[in-house]
Formats: structure tokens, C-alpha cells, sequence
């Protein structure tokens, strides 16, 4: 089952094209990654999937209805993590919980066991204001949990934010995934899209110019199709990926003379550039 559908969308501020005729589909239970440089329009797809902003032309649609036409059993099944915080400062971490159980009617006993999962238990009396932006981060996802959304939008969840904290966050949103739930996340990190994504949408201008696994989309991209040994003594020997090559390379691994091998394909970062000449900031 498609959880989200977009048909030939297009959205225009004034004059100005944002999205520029885009169609994909979301599958239950997928990780989605929507990549793109500052400014390419992430935001504003997520936004017209929630029914914030509506779309210019094209369709739409969250669990096969239409952002006017979401039910209340729809919106309550749908959680985003945007970056504008929206957290009451001045309240601890565990109040401001309370009080989106409260508006949220979720059931508060599970208050504490969300704080787990995003580990920040040992915070939970602390003032928002005196947080960091990771612990912030994660309180905001704390939020988004509060309903056991069945699709959780996360706008550059991890932007910002340390490894160790980046590590945190992945783990969660692989541990939501085994349980169903699906995910679709904006980045501009191409090496967080690589590690996270069944899927992924490569924006530029506007439009999908890459779609697919990241795998499938750098095997696709690998031009040069080679391979690249490094001998014992250091020498670096590039061969093509080919039958031609594969007695060659037979007698060095025969000869011990392999320190290293490697295919040629390219990293999702330098597809992107390849195919938007812009580096992604
Ligand atoms: N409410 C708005 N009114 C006018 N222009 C907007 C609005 N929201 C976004 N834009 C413009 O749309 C473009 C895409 O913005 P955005 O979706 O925020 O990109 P991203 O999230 O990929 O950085 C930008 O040029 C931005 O200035
Ligand atoms: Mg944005």
C-alpha cells in the first residue's frame, strides 16, 4: 500500500515555481528521503502533504485521501518534526510532554518510556530554554511520538546536531521503521540519505532528477565502471570492471599482493553534484 501519493505536482509562490511537476509514491513502512540543496522546496512539500499550504496544480493524496479530505483518524495518525521548535520554553521537558498529551489525548503514562526511547530521561525536570539543539531535537521527536503516528514527517531531523546525536536519532527512526511505521525525512546529508533510505528523490530546480534506491542510483551512475587495487607496496593500479581484466587481477589476490580493492561507483553526494553541478549546502 502507498502511504503517500503526488501526481504531477506543481507549487508556485506568486510567480515564482517551487515544485515543478513532480510524481512519486511512499510505500508502508519505508524510510523516504526527499534530498535537496537550501531552498529546493522540501519544506514546502511537507507542508502541502499536511494541508498547510495547498498545491498549485497536481494531486496529493496521504492514505489515499486528499489533504481537504483528511478524517480526524488520518491527521491523528500523522506526526511532524519541523524546525521551528513550537516547545513551551519556559516549562521542563517532561511538562511540555503534558501538555501535548493533554492537546493530543494521548495517554500520559507513557510519558516516561517515550523519554527513554529518545533518551532524554535523565533531563526530563530541565527548563527547554537551557537545552541543547540535539536535546531540543529529540524532545521535539518525543512529541511527535505522542500519538503513535502511523507517518512521521521529520524536516532535516539531524541538521546541526553531533554524531553521537545524529547516531541516537538514526537508531530511533530505524527502530520506529521495524515497527511500521513509515517515515519520510528531508536532508540535505547525503550520507544520512545513503544509510537511512529504502528510497530517495533527488530535487533540483525544482524537479526529480534522480529516484530510487541509493544503491541502485549510484550503480546507475558509475560511469567509469572500474576497479581500483592497491598493492602491497603501494602502488594503485585502476582496471576496467571487465572479463578482460579478471586474470589480472586473479594473479595478484594469487600472489598476495592485494592491500586493498575497490569498486568505482560514486557516493550519492558526488551523483548529486554530477547531476545539479551544485554542491549541496
Ligand atoms: N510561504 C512562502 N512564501 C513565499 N515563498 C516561499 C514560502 N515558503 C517557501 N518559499 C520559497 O520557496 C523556496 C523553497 O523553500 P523551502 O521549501 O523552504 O526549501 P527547502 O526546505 O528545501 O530549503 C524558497 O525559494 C523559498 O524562499
Ligand atoms: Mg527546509
Amino acid at each position: 500500500m502507498n502511504v503517500i501519493e503526488v501526481k504531477d505536482l506543481i507549487k508556485k509562490f506568486d510567480t515564482k515555481k517551487v515544485i515543478d511537476n513532480i510524481s512519486f509514491e511512499v510505500a508502508e513502512g519505508n524510510i523516504f528521503g526527499f534530498l535537496g540543496p537550501s531552498g529546493a522546496g522540501k519544506t514546502t512539500l511537507i507542508k502541502i502533504l499536511l494541508g498547510e499550504y495547498s498545491a498549485t496544480k497536481g494531486i496529493v493524496k496521504v492514505f489515499g485521501k486528499k489533504p481537504e479530505n483528511y478524517s480526524d483518524e488520518i491527521t491523528n495518525s500523522i506526526s511532524a518534526v519541523m524546525d521551528n521548535f513550537g516547545l513551551y520554553e519556559r516549562l521542563t521537558v517532561y511538562e511540555n510532554l503534558e501538555v501535548f498529551s493533554n492537546i493530543y489525548k494521548a495517554d500520559k503514562n507513557e510519558i516516561s518510556s517515550i523519554l527513554e526511547k529518545v533518551e532524554i530521561s535523565d533531563s526530563k525536570n530541565q527548563i527547554v530554554s537551557k537545552l541543547s539543539k540535539g536535546m531540543k531535537q529529540r524532545l521535539m521527536i518525543a512529541r511527535a511520538l505522542l500519538n503513535h503516528p502511523k507517518l512521521l514527517f521529520l524536516d532535516e531531523p539531524t541538521s546541526g546536531l553531533d554524531p553521537a546525536t545524529s547516531l541516537k536519532i538514526h537508531n530511533l527512526l530505524f527502530e520506529l521503521k521495524n515497527n511500521g511505521t513509515t517515515i519520510f525525512l528531508t536532508t540535505h546529508n547525503m550520507e544520512e540519505a545513503t544509510k537511512m533510505c529504502d528510497n530517495v528523490a533527488l530535487l533540483h530546480l525544482g524537479k526529480i532528477v534522480e529516484f530510487g534506491t541509493p544503491k541502485d542510483i549510484c550503480m546507475r551512475n558509475n560511469e567509469n565502471n572500474t576497479i581500483k587495487i592497491i598493492t602491497k607496496n603501494n602502488k594503485e593500479i585502476i582496471l576496467k570492471n571487465n572479463k578482460e581484466n579478471a586474470s589480472k587481477i586473479a594473479k595478484m589476490f594469487e600472489q598476495e599482493d592485494v592491500l586493498s580493492i575497490h569498486s568505482s561507483e560514486p557516493t550519492l553526494e558526488n551523483v548529486f553534484i554530477k547531476l545539479t553541478g551544485k554542491e549541496l549546502v
